[in-house]
């Protein structure tokens, strides 16, 4: 499996007319599957469960979820069982992500929204490892101590391709962006865009998987571009997303990549951007997420295909 990610330039009118320089880190070309931020916040979890002898990973998220599906490819590829513990009824269990997830071996575990909200509790976690004692429990999303390394490769391997001012990336849980920070260490401007609506915690959480003992001041979480929430998008979001799509060639999906993609580009008419800066937009990958989205009738089915996952 290729792990690094190649960075290309990308050209839009837009950029042309306002002097950016822009390019793509195409950490969703990583692997069709355990792609973009699933494969950076998983490597080092996966190296940890094997290397203690875990039979198997544990962890959490929606019935849609990206981290999910990556996690129950990456465990059957190293040897290792796995549960998710997902929010909703068991009838999601024949959807395109978790059906694909049970194929991989994946145990799941429906629970209701309150019990899900118990996911970063400490008594709720300690029963499920006292039930599972063998089993490394991962937070939703990946997103841990452990995951920070994995993450910060980016940042390596930016340095080694290019010279750049700011970096973009989408916010769900934190973990890529707390993994940027710590080793980016203060190089450059790096601009987190919350997907979500009620990210007033996000902030504090990113700064508490950060170490303690260094400084970060480079960092910001933007939060006016959730567009309505979580996997909220309008129609006209959608057509923005596709005809930039159509125009550069690439794929932004509309709930990480292509929100953190509109809200650059409300940035840059906003005029938020000086002249001749350098901008790098991480693609964090999650175009099975289309899949199902395309279940749910959420995107236009002439427009928007089911990713090939193979
Ligand atoms: C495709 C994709 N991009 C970005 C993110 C956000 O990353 P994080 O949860 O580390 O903030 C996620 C969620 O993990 C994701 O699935």
């Amino acid at each position: 499996m290729q792990t690094q990610s190649t960075l290309e330039r990308i050209f839009h009118p837009i950029f042309e007319n306002n002097n950016l320089i822009v390019s793509v880190k195409r950490d969703d070309n990583i692997h069709p599957i355990i792609s973009g931020n699933k494969w950076r916040k998983l490597k080092f979890n996966l190296r940890f469960a094997k290397e203690n002898n875990y039979t198997g990973i544990i962890s959490f998220g929606g019935s849609f979820s990206n981290h999910i599906h990556a996690l129950a490819f990456a465990c059957q590829q190293q040897g290792l069982k796995s549960i998710g513990i997902i929010r909703g009824e068991s009838d999601y269990a024949s959807n395109y992500t978790l059906t694909m997830a049970q194929q991989w071996g994946m145990t799941l575990n429906f629970v209701d929204r309150k019990t899900y909200r118990l996911r970063e509790d400490t008594d709720y976690l300690e029963n499920l490892q006292q039930k599972y004692p063998d089993y490394l429990l991962v937070p939703e999303g990946g997103s841990n101590k452990l995951a920070l390394a994995g993450v910060g490769e980016i940042i390596t391997e930016l340095n080694q391709q290019c010279e750049f001012d700011t970096l973009l990336t989408p916010v769900g849980s934190g973990g890529t962006l707390a993994g940027l920070i710590q080793a980016d260490n203060n190089q450059h401007q790096l601009l987190g865009i919350s997907v979500l609506k009620q990210d007033g915690y996000l902030t504090e959480q990113v700064n508490h998987l950060l170490s303690e003992e260094q400084h970060f001041y480079n960092w910001q979480i933007l939060s006016a571009f959730h567009r309505g929430g979580y996997a909220k998008f309008s129609k006209e979001d959608e057509q923005r997303i596709v005809s930039f799509n159509l125009q550069t060639g690439f794929v932004f999906e509309p709930v990480y990549s292509g929100k953190m993609l509109l809200a650059f580009l409300d940035l840059i008419e906003q005029g938020y951007f000086s002249k001749g800066q350098r901008i790098v937009l991480l693609h964090t990958g999650g175009l099975q997420g289309i899949g199902g989205m395309l279940e749910r009738k959420l995107l236009d089915g002439n427009v928007w295909s089911v990713p090939t996952l193979k």
